[in-house]
């Protein structure tokens, strides 16, 4: 029998790429009320177009209703503050890659979330103990029963981008993770369309652990002149049929963000094979960040 994920209302922390995106299947699929929020307004509006070209597109491809594309964006609220989620029942956490702001946003949920909703975060890297472990009220101890409540819903809910296309959440427990929260956080990426792979919560999860060390690879093929750009995502687009090459998929997803998932492996193993390419730091250095700011390996217009 299938677990009821009883997400009533969700909260959307963060309007960029991933956030819109876990936004959209959310009120798209598994029908819930989106409460979305962006310290950026600027944000939040890019994010809210986003949506709306993306139903538009739906309709015009005539796999959704324009009724059924009203009432999921219906579905869709900005509000601009974290105390307006207070009545949610799952949190996702969609910002900028750093542990110390994921921390503070986490202290932060605790404080003013439900105290039985899940938190989770759509971290790519970072691991979900540490940020699990800032849920814990000062002077609580974390193996007691007020500690292990706070801290169990916690977990990691991983999207791929774009959001809408790709099929996986990767779902990642802390050690402080509780059942009932993995069960009802699969329920929930399932009615939004995805399917589910688990992961320990080690550096990476699985899927950047072997991703970003190929990519890597890839990045110091092109640095010892091996082959060419071209030829290297060639190789992978025609000889592996992968949707793009490495290079183009590290433009795809951001080389600072390549970087950083690449350093957290690194620091978090010690282990030289996840070292990042004097290349990709050189880029990064350059703000050569891939499609988001117009150039990387590729250029974009
Ligand atoms: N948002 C929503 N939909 C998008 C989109 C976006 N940003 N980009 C493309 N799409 C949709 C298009 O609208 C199109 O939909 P329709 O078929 O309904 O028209 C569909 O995707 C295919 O797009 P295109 O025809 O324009 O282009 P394509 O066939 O080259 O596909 C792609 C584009 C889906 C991005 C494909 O190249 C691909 O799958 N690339 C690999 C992406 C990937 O590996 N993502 C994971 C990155 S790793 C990650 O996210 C996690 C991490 O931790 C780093």
């Amino acid at each position: 029998m299938s677990i009821a994920h009883g997400i009533k209302r969700l909260g959307v922390l963060g309007a960029g790429q991933m956030g819109t995106g876990i936004a959209f299947v959310s009120a798209l699929h598994a029908k819930v009320p989106v409460l979305l929020h962006d310290k950026s307004a600027h944000q939040v509006s890019k994010g809210i177009s986003l949506i709306d070209k993306l139903l538009a597109k739906d309709v015009s491809k005539g796999r959704l209703q324009p009724s059924d594309a009203e009432e999921a964006r219906a579905r869709i609220q900005t509000v601009d503050a974290i105390e307006a989620m207070r009545d949610v029942d799952m949190v996702v956490e969609a910002v900028t890659e750093n542990l110390d702001l994921k921390r503070a946003i986490f202290r932060e949920f605790a404080a003013k979330i439900r105290p039985d909703a899940i938190l989770a975060t759509n971290t790519s890297s970072i691991s979900i103990t540490k940020i699990a472990g800032a849920v814990i009220p000062e002077g609580v101890s974390a193996a007691g029963e007020e500690g292990k409540a706070a801290s169990g819903r916690v977990v990691g809910l991983h999207f791929f981008n774009p959001v809408p296309v790709m099929k996986l959440v990767e779902l990642i427990s802390a050690v402080q993770t509780s059942q009932d929260t993995l069960d009802r956080s699969r329920a929930f990426a399932e009615a939004c369309g995805k399917e589910v792979a688990t992961s320990q919560d080690v550096p990476g999860f699985v899927s950047n652990a072997l991703l970003m060390p190929f990519i890597n690879e890839a990045i110091m093929c092109l640095e010892k002149g091996v082959a060419t750009r071209d030829d290297i995502d060639k190789t992978f687009r025609l000889g592996m049929a992968h949707p793009m090459g490495p290079l183009q998929l590290a433009d795809f997803i951001g080389l600072d963000t390549c970087l950083f998932i690449q350093q957290t492996l690194y620091k978090g193993t010690s282990d030289s094979k996840y070292r990042p390419s004097v290349l990709l730091e050189r880029m990064v250095d350059a703000q050569y960040l891939g499609k988001k700011s117009g150039r990387g390996f590729y250029e974009y217009n």
